[in-house]
């Protein structure tokens, strides 16, 4: 009898043993598909290549979308499945209805189903697609570990609870990059993906008009912006309160191309958001601001690039986790 019960410690140890080790493998890798799907990388890459050039503002759309998706239920392209009639998905979340590139996506999964049908997640085309697309505009390149799993599960209440507003003030964006093993670093650096894209008035439009929330007063405005440049947004770009569909370029001048010059606006004061401002209202941030525009602009890529290496591994379902999703806008039957 004891002889038997350690011979059955000794299995059950053998097998344990086993699945430890198998889950300890399934992490991301670099070529994950390179014996499954070798064309998968480069087929992503020419169409990225192809179609930015004559789209170049969905760049900012779908490096965006990579941070939405990571930041709810993990990097597992949650965020691309379409709602049903039984479940409000994150697509209608308030941060999401403003994304843009789902159908971007959706045709590049088409084209790697044609070369190997169900293989290649959506999650990692998301990743390949936002790291490509920085790439075609001049911005930095990353390598990009494969190998994430679709998840199966997309909540409309989640996305609006696990991504960041910009109305947050430091300690809240403190708070919701760490509860993603995302450090003060990563905050102060990923925050120059603003240096490209536009952002709608709704976003924004508290610091231009009643503040404080105690009148009418139109020039009771958040006092952390430069008071002319939102003289300048009031009367060009969001002429009302309640504007929810002009658009203003989050760094003016320079709105398609990848460079430090957010940062430069933001010391200026000129950071759309009260979440770009936060970040000079610490001075561990504050301080990346300045560095990183101290420059060169290759610090600069380098840091983005580290970062994102690391917001594309939040939560990543891998192995036999999740899904490989035949159409990325519905979890497979
Ligand atoms: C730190 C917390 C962040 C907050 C509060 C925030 C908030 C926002 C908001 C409100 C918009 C404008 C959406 C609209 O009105 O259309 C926006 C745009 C954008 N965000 Fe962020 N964001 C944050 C971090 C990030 C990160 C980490 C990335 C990517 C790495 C990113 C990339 C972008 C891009 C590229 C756009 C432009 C989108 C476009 O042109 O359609 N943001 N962000
Ligand atoms: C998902 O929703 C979008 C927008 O409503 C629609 O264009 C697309 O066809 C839908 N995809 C599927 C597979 O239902
Ligand atoms: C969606 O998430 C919210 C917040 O976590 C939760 O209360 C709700 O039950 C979820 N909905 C579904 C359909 O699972
Ligand atoms: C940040 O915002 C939260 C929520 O609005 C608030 O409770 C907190 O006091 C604020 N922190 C600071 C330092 O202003
Ligand atoms: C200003 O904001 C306060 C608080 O949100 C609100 O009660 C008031 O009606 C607003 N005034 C105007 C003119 O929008
Ligand atoms: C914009 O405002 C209009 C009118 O106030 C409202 O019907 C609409 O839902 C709003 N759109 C968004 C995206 O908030």
């Amino acid at each position: 009898m004891r002889r038997r019960l350690s011979y059955l410690i000794c299995v059950m140890c053998v097998v344990l043993g086993f699945v430890a080790c198998a889950e300890a493998e399934a992490e991301l890798k670099l070529g994950f598909y390179d014996k499954t799907c070798p064309k998968a990388e480069t087929i992503i890459a020419d169409y990225v290549k192809k179609h930015i050039p004559n789209a170049p503002t969905v760049a900012a759309t779908l490096l965006r979308t990579h941070f939405h998706d990571c930041f709810v239920r993990g990097c597992d392209a949650s965020i691309l499945i379409n709602s049903t009639k039984n479940n409000e998905a994150e697509k209608d979340s308030a941060p999401d209805v403003t994304l843009r590139g789902y159908d971007f996506i959706d045709r590049v999964k088409s084209l790697v189903e044609e070369e190997c049908p169900g293989v290649v997640s959506c999650a990692d085309i998301i990743a390949l697609v936002a790291r490509d697309a920085v790439g075609v505009i001049g911005g930095p390149y990353w390598e990009v570990p494969t190998g994430r799993r679709d998840g199966r599960i997309s909540n409309k209440t989640e996305a609006l609870n696990e991504i960041p507003g910009p109305q947050f003030n430091f300690s809240r964006l403190k708070a919701s990059f760490a509860s993603k093993g995302l450090d003060l670093k990563d905050l102060a650096v990923l925050s120059g993906a603003h240096t490209i894209g536009i952002a709608h008035c709704n976003s924004f439009n508290k610091r231009l008009y009643n503040f404080s929330g105690k009148g009418d007063n139109v020039l009771d405005e958040d006092p952390s912006l430069d008071p002319f440049y939102a003289a300048n947004l009031r009367k060009n770009k969001c002429k009302t309160p309640t504007d929810n569909t002009s658009i203003a370029e989050m760094d003016p001048g320079s709105f398609l191309t990848f460079d430090i010059d957010y940062y430069r606006n933001l010391l200026k004061r000129r950071g759309l958001f009260q979440s770009d401002a936060a970040l000079l209202t610490n001075s561990v941030t504050k301080s990346y601001v300045v560095e990183l525009l101290d420059g060169p602009l290759e610090t600069f890529f380098k840091e983005f690039a580290v970062s994102m290496v690391k917001m594309g591994k939040i939560q990543v379902k891998t192995g036999t986790e999740g899904e490989i999703r035949k159409n990325c806008a519905v979890i497979n039957s």
